[in-house]
């Protein structure tokens, strides 16, 4: 295992980015970014012995922190949609900047991700980075103290473990918004793509993708990722959820757990490349979001980033969850630590085993 340090060029106020690089035994490579904790870049050699880089990015902070649909980023303290921009807690309402529509908050407006973190090198395989939401920033309670850290296996998995607590009762819901694709992230589309998801129902959404409280059993629709299946089969079936997203963009409710062990939740692979990816959480939902709004903005290289050029599996708790106190709860006491692991795990079929 080894782990460099590049730079990557400066925040607008002049502090410098970092790029760090974990490699494993296997030569599987694995970049984060400071600004954001972003996760920049996973080389893994396919089937072939090719190099192919999986992840959708950029290459300059500015474009970062411009261009970006979440690229690889750290979302917190509250990912996904919260209604009407308002934040219930106890007796009181705190109003969150409304960032989408004007009318509710998305990403917690993107206050993780244009943050540049402090990195420590923990351990010969792990690089643990921190940041400080003030108190009231983008309208959400409490002096809260995160840390992310990334750690690499020799055995292909990558490991993310969230560690926040604030100092006053809070909402916390840190996810992780890397774009994949097996074939690189100059592969185009991901429809291709094959996929399982151990869910039996998505959080039904209204028109702005928010939950109206109901559960969408996935049997007998496009939803159905038990078994597995290219994404692009069902892609375009007229189902009244599939619409409201444009695609797939839903929040799958993920079984019953109640040790909360981090078990194997979902997983992708590409037969073009041979590349797998299976992905482990602990916690109750993943937004399976397919890119369908990206637009051919330019990313690494400047190759364009078309529709769905990416795929999101975003663990999280359920999306609107402080209105919803029927989904589980992400609710966080002051002092009460919010600490979740979620992995993802890579590996190559040789040639032959993929026919
Ligand atoms: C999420 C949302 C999508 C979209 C992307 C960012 O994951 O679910 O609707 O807003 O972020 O472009």
């Amino acid at each position: 295992m080894s782990i460099l340090r590049r730079d990557f060029g400066a925040m607008p106020d002049g502090s410098p980015v970092y790029e760090y690089e974990l490699e494993n035994r296997s030569g599987l490579k694995v970049s984060i970014l400071t600004l954001g904790a972003t996760l920049r870049s996973i080389v893994i050699k396919d089937k072939t012995g090719v190099e192919r880089d999986l992840l959708l990015g950029f290459d300059t902070v500015e474009d970062y922190l411009t261009r970006h649909d979440y690229q690889g980023v750290i979302v917190g303290p509250v990912a996904n949609r919260i209604a009407k921009g308002e934040l219930p807690i106890g007796t009181k309402t705190y109003e969150l900047v409304k960032n989408e529509k004007d009318k509710l908050c998305l990403h917690s407006n993107a206050e993780y991700n244009t943050a540049n973190w402090r990195a420590l090198i923990a351990d010969a395989d792990r690089i643990e980075f921190s940041y400080v939401h003030p108190d009231g920033a983008n309208g959400f309670p409490g002096e809260i103290r995160n840390t992310v850290s990334y750690t690499l296996t020799d055995d292909g998995e990558l490991k993310i473990a969230y560690h926040a607590v604030s100092d006053r009762d809070t909402y916390l819901n840190l996810t992780n918004h890397a774009y994949f694709n097996l074939n690189g992230y100059d592969g185009g589309d991901v429809l291709g793509h094959i996929v399982r998801i151990d869910s039996d129902a998505i959080t039904e959404v209204d028109p702005d993708s928010i939950p109206t409280g109901r559960l969408y059993p996935v049997e007998g629709t496009p939803f159905d990722f038990r078994a597995e299946k290219p994404i692009g089969r069902d892609v375009n079936a007229d189902d009244p959820q599939l619409l409201i997203g444009g695609g797939y963009d839903h929040n799958f409710c993920l079984r019953e757990n109640p040790d909360r062990a981090c078990r194997e939740v979902a997983r992708v692979r590409s037969a073009e490349t041979g590349i797998n990816m299976q992905v482990f959480t602990d916690l109750p939902g993943v937004q399976f979001y397919i890119g369908n709004f990206l637009h051919g903005q330019p990313g690494k290289e400047n190759v364009p980033m078309i529709k769905r050029a990416g795929l999101c599996l975003e663990t999280q708790f359920y999306p609107d969850t402080p209105h919803r106190p029927e989904f589980p709860s992400c609710l966080f006491k002051k002092g009460q630590p919010f600490d979740s692991e979620t992995i993802y795990r890579f590996s190559v079929d040789k040639e032959n085993e993929t026919e």
